[in-house]
């Protein structure tokens, strides 16, 4: 899989894919990920991206000539499944979406800032709109970083343990049951008898009904979807 990222400040989203899952998902050859600074298809001798927005109002806008520039140059290299807006006013990320973007060749996530992007971008480039939740970030770098990070880790290969991102909160629509390790009694406080068992049947059934009733107590919107 390939990402490129679409960024007027690549420096913010540079260090998640130096550390941990990432980096070493990177370093096996199983994600490319570029940064694009914008900049270099800035206006003028300001390397300008933004301008003021028509109609009037506070805030900039980010103008389509730069990032129309970029898109096309990155286009004439590859095809794109999918070309992403970070934006708080796109779907919510789900790890459904996260799912089905781990499957993609090539994608390209364009970040936003100030005011966001000039709608003719959206109208003519964008084929999905993500965000990562009903707050306002300064940027969607954060946003990218966070969807990356979700995405890239359900590579086949990238995470060690073949079965871990199967039994992730979320996938069956369920959180994920409380986990323990040694030892098995520390101040008092004792795991639970059964997974000390050794029954891997009676184990399996007691996760699943922990799955359930957290995901009852916590979430039951997962439970209706
Ligand atoms: N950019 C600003 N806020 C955002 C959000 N919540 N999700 C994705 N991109 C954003």
């Amino acid at each position: 899989m390939r990402i490129d990222i679409i960024t007027v400040l690549p420096e913010l989203i540079q260090s998640p894919f130096e550390a941990s899952i990432l980096k070493r998902a990177v370093d096996k050859g199983l994600v490319e990920v570029h940064m694009h600074d914008l900049r270099r298809y800035g206006l003028n001798k300001y390397n300008q991206v933004d301008d003021y927005q028509y109609g009037g109002g506070a805030g900039m806008v980010m103008m389509i000539e730069p990032i129309d520039k970029m898109i096309t140059e990155l286009s004439a290299a590859r095809d794109y499944d999918e070309i992403i807006y970070m934006t708080p006013d796109g779907e919510t990320l789900n790890q459904r979406t996260a799912n089905h973007l781990s499957l993609k060749k090539n994608i390209i996530v364009l970040c936003g800032h100030y005011k966001g992007v000039d709608q003719r971008v959206r109208d003519l480039y964008v084929t999905r709109e993500i965000s990562i939740g009903d707050y306002v970030l300064s940027g969607g770098e954060l946003g990218a970083a966070v969807l990356c990070d979700a995405v890239i880790r359900l590579i086949p290969g990238v995470i060690s343990d073949e079965t871990s991102a199967l039994t992730d909160s979320f996938q069956d629509n369920l959180l994920a049951p409380p986990v323990y390790s040694r030892p098995a009694e520390y101040k008092g406080a004792k795991v639970p008898e059964i997974l000390l068992s050794g029954n891997g049947p009676a184990i399996d059934k007691w996760r699943e009904e922990q799955a359930f009733k957290r995901t009852q107590e916590r979430r039951p919107d997962l439970l209706s979807e």
